[in-house]
């Protein structure tokens, strides 16, 4: 539940360490995520888009949610890591009113980014008094400025970094209880090694909400492929929740990929994909940017 994840972030804030927030749409990569999370003995944050969702439920993203939220509780019970759900990057109010009833994730991102800060506000404030309303404990995040990329359905061509000062006056008047924030990362495959992260900008951020005695979890998004020692930086700035998706079906697919191509009887789902799982979470096998699963990095 939400208030649980909530203690994971206070827990997170108080000694630095980040939660990756894994992006799924299917069994596979959530098994594969799970069995790492609980080598690792850490609790894991997974996530769908809208169209994960989707795709999980034949073209119905209702569908979807209920059918992987079964998938994943009852796989859940075989562990004893907490296991979270987090809605990515949601647009559709209806289909948040449909989550919150369904009381299936922990946490539901709003994104209403890439509208003008005043609509930005009334969206985001929306969903947390629809939250409210309902009596539930699902957290909400928000998210202020922009991230370059192609992201499930919605693709921005420019970054816009956050404003520390528009900052606080969005999570005062929003009340999110977590704030993405844009500070240089992208998303998706094609950002290049040439990020140009902004660790300071992070700093100001946080240290502007606490002088407002705000001490809101930040998110940063488009996190694969940023280096662990950058990464590490941020972590020292507010950042708690750590978005990955790239990485995570990159490393499967490719993995799936490298077996299939290999052994071209391989063709039963079974052998091949278990296969893949297992060589997803074998820790030295890590590439390409040989970052360590760490659900806490
Ligand atoms: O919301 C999901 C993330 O921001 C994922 O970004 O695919 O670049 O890791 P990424
Ligand atoms: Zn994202």
């Amino acid at each position: 539940g939400g208030e649980e994840l909530a203690s994971v972030y206070d827990e997170a804030l108080d000694e630095g360490f980040g939660l990756v927030a894994s992006n799924i749409a299917e069994p596979n990569v959530m098994m594969g995520l799970m069995e790492g999370a609980d080598r690792m003995d850490s609790d894991l944050l997974l996530q769908m888009s809208g169209g994960a969702c989707k795709f999980a439920g034949n073209g119905d993203p209702v569908a979807g949610l209920q059918a992987m939220g079964t998938y994943i509780e009852t796989i859940a019970e075989q562990y004893d890591i907490g296991v979270f759900l987090n809605m990515d990057h949601q647009t559709d109010l209806e289909l948040i009113e449909k989550q919150i009833e369904l009381d299936i994730p922990s946490s539901i991102m709003i994104d209403a980014s890439h509208h003008p800060f005043e609509e930005n506000v009334e969206t985001s404030r929306e969903v947390v008094e629809m939250v409210e309303e309902a009596g539930s404990d699902i957290l909400v995040e928000a998210e202020l400025g922009q991230i370059k990329g192609v992201e499930d359905e919605i693709e921005a061509e420019e970054a816009f970094y956050t404003d520390p000062e528009q900052a606080v006056e969005f999570v005062d008047r929003t009340g999110a209880d977590l704030l993405a924030i844009s500070v240089g990362t992208q998303h998706g495959v094609a950002k290049g090694k040439d990020l140009e992260l902004r660790p300071d900008l992070a700093h100001d951020i946080r240290q502007a909400l606490r002088d407002h005695g705000l001490d809101t979890p930040l998110v940063l998004h488009g996190s694969s492929g940023v280096q662990p020692d950058q990464l590490q930086e941020m972590l020292q700035h507010g950042i708690c929740k750590v978005n990955k998706d790239t990485r995570y079906q990159y490393e499967y697919t490719r993995t799936a990929y490298d077996l299939y191509s290999e052994d071209p009887n391989a063709i039963v789902p079974p052998e091949g994909v278990e296969d893949a799982r297992d060589t997803f979470f074998n820790e030295t096998e890590w590439s390409p940017n040989k970052d360590v699963f760490d659900p806490r990095v």
